[in-house]
């Protein structure tokens, strides 16, 4: 039982620290202490000194922030390749790039490398848990989760079903999606770390039959998670309108199949109304915001006034590879302006949280991960005020930990994470990964 002891400033949360100010809490002069894996204190050094057990080693990062590691409640892994590829609106960019590089991943070689290569940016940006969309392939979810185990990382993931309106080769049929779901769910679902997803694409590449299949599933596996895209582009809107004419509106469809609830997380959530996001509150469904992808496919403005004042439950997310970056920090920097252009001031220190501790109770994984309490799995991230000339400017001057964390958050990326942790291992180094 070997402990270590890394010493830092350091940021955890207990609440929303939009509902108490006090939520947010900060140490100047902190430490975590790891043993096997987990947290088993954190606080003021000069509080802890004493607890840390002869022999154990004790990290000097006093130049350094740790935070809960980020959580991105919505990517798509088999879209790495692909990121940054220019089309005038979600329908056409899934058309003309989407489909043809998810083809690809039938070949367990071009998964197995995709996987482990997604799985290092992750890291590298300071991402210890994401909740993953694969291919329609099983064995793309085989690989993403083989790639994260090795790395023993906490990740959620799940194969894509989709029997309609996509190619002929990304077609599974609602009984093949069924059985391939439930042989991954015995697979992974719980294996060490390892959490599986229901991912139907979208409702308009699912047929009735199909979905029945989702709600049976969901059914008889009440802890999984179950993850799909809502009301994302005008589009997509009208067509899932002229698609289910029955359901009251697009968000409804999910309704009608049982596919609202605790563990169910909803990329976009843009033209829900006051209706659907009540909804969202009432079942405890979860909105995945991604504003870096809604700004670059032109998808429309997240409402954080309107999502607050229903209480559903907001996370955020990169959305890659229609998100154009891995980092949470970037997510940060463009959820903030989203947010300012409907008249909200989201502060950083509530974005700090929304990607760390406000996900994890989201995802009701609050006891395992999301900060840096007693017994919290050890995902965290060490943070670089002095990552660049002009962070180390900036943070230099920064009068409050609220102007410390926006400095980061609007400057910072993959460059200002120095080390990421995962259950207590080092699983990147920034300095050893340029060598
Ligand atoms: N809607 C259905 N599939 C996708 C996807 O891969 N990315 C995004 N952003 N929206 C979708
Ligand atoms: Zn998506």
């Amino acid at each position: 039982m070997t402990q270590s002891a890394y010493r830092a400033k350091l940021l955890t949360f207990t609440g929303d620290p939009a509902q108490s100010p006090d939520a947010a809490v900060f140490h100047e002069d902190g430490v975590v202490i790891v043993e096997d894996g987990r947290v088993t204190a954190s606080g003021d050094w000069s509080a802890l000194r004493a607890s840390v057990a002869d022999g154990a080693t004790v990290h000097d990062l006093r130049d350094k922030l740790i935070v809960p590691g980020f959580i991105d409640t919505h990517i798509h892994y088999p879209q790495t390749d692909m990121i940054a590829s220019p089309a005038p609106g979600l329908l056409p960019w899934l058309e003309t790039y989407t489909f043809p590089t998810e083809r690809g991943f039938a070949d367990e070689g071009v998964a197995g490398d995709t996987a482990r290569f997604f799985v290092d940016e992750l890291l590298a940006c300071g991402t210890t848990t994401a909740l993953v969309y694969c291919t329609v392939h099983k064995q793309s979810a085989d690989a993403l989760f083989t790639a994260s185990a090795a790395k023993n990382m906490r990740m959620i993931a799940g194969k894509v079903l989709m029997d309609r309106h996509c190619p002929e080769f990304l077609r599974d049929t609602p009984q093949s999606g069924y059985d391939d779901s439930a042989e991954l769910i015995s697979r992974w679902h719980s294996n060490g770390r390892q959490m599986y997803a229901l991912t139907p694409r979208f409702a308009p590449t699912s047929t009735e039959a199909q979905l029945e299949a989702c709600e049976a599933l969901a059914k008889a596996h009440g802890d999984i998670f179950i993850q799909s895209h809502v009301a994302e582009n005008l589009d997509e809107v009208k067509w899932v309108k002229e698609l289910f004419p029955r359901q009251r509106s697009y968000l409804d469809v999910y309704d009608r199949y049982g596919l609202l609830r605790r563990r169910a997380v909803y990329g976009h959530c843009i033209w829900l109304d006051d209706e659907d996001r009540q909804r969202m509150a009432q079942t405890g469904t979860v909105a995945a915001h991604c504003p870096t992808s809604n700004l670059f496919l032109g998808s429309g403005l997240f409402d954080f006034d309107k999502a607050q004042a229903s209480q559903m439950p907001v996370t955020l997310a990169t959305d890659v590879g229609g998100g154009t970056s891995f980092s949470m920090l970037q997510t940060m920097n463009e959820a903030h302006k989203v947010a300012r252009m409907g008249g909200h001031h989201l502060t950083a220190t509530r974005m700090f949280w929304l990607a760390t501790a406000g996900a994890a109770a989201a995802l009701d994984l609050a006891d395992k991960i999301g900060t840096l309490a007693p017994q919290s799995e050890a995902d965290f991230v060490v943070l670089d005020p002095k990552a660049t000339p002009l962070l180390a400017r900036r943070t230099a001057r920064a009068e409050s930990l609220e102007e410390l964390l926006f400095a980061l958050a609007l400057l910072g990326d993959d460059r200002a994470v120095f080390e990421t942790y995962a259950a207590g291992a080092r699983v990147h180094s920034r300095d050893e990964a340029k060598r």
